[in-house]
């Protein structure tokens, strides 16, 4: 099963409590931690995560400064969980406009935590999926026989997909927003989604579990017919 977040609400979270936005970032990451665990304790095979949007960059400086410095300290301290739990760690998403101290925190978390079995963990980070659709389609340029899968590997090169994934089954987005911000557009064709008025800070086990409770009693028939009406 294939997991995607979009983390929503941390700065709302902050300013309701009179703090500065950064605040609500920090204290989103403490979440982060918790869902991982929920989530590979859960099976789910695969758990994508929103960082960071490409259209974040539009940003004060400041808060974009926050969330880079976090994301590295993410990485500084979970990979060695990561590995401890067999997770594997890819970050998704543009690689050309991030710090080469931040690249290079990438590509050891990557390599250190490889020869996982266990849940893939991707973050996506400048991450915009017009924009991978749109370099996919340059890549495949006039080949009208390309297949789906053919063009999902051209999306995966694009995106720095270490590792072939299965479509999104799950996406959640928290923040009481209900929109995809330019999240996995192609592999969220059929995926079921799930609506949450928790702020991320707020987001934990229970209501993890509760998204996959909703998803359990969702009947899924990808344009077929369900087995009762058949
Ligand atoms: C999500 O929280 C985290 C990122 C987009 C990086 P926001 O920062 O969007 O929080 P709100 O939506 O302003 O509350
Ligand atoms: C989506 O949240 C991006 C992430 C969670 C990283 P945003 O807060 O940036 O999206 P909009 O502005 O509500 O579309
Ligand atoms: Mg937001």
């Amino acid at each position: 099963m294939h997991v995607a977040i979009i983390m929503d609400g941390n700065g709302r979270w902050a300013t309701q409590r009179g703090l500065p936005r950064t605040a609500g970032h920090i204290e989103g990451a403490k979440a982060v931690r918790a869902v991982v665990e929920t989530a590979a304790r859960a099976n789910v095979d695969t758990l994508t995560l929103y960082a960071f949007s490409s259209a974040n960059w539009s940003r004060p400086t400041a808060e974009i400064s926050a969330l880079m410095r976090l994301f590295g300290q993410y990485l500084f301290t979970e990979t060695r969980r990561c590995v401890e739990q067999s997770i594997r760690l890819n970050v998704i998403g543009r690689r050309d406009r991030l710090s080469e101290n931040l690249l290079r925190s990438i590509e050891q978390s990557e390599k250190s935590s490889a020869a996982g079995s266990g849940m893939l963990l991707r973050l996506a980070v400048d991450y915009s999926s017009q924009h991978s659709i749109l370099r996919a389609a340059q890549r495949a340029g006039r080949d009208a026989d390309l297949s789906a899968d053919a063009y999902q590997r051209l999306l995966n090169e694009v995106d720095h997909c270490a590792y072939s994934v299965s479509a999104v089954d799950l996406l959640i987005r928290t923040g009481n927003e209900r929109r995809l911000s330019d999240f996995l557009l192609w592999e969220s064709a059929f995926a079921e989604l799930h609506f949450s008025d928790c702020l991320w800070p707020d987001f934990n086990e229970q209501r993890f579990q509760c998204a996959l409770d909703d998803y359990g009693g969702r009947q899924r028939r990808f344009g077929g017919l369900s087995a009762k009406t058949l």
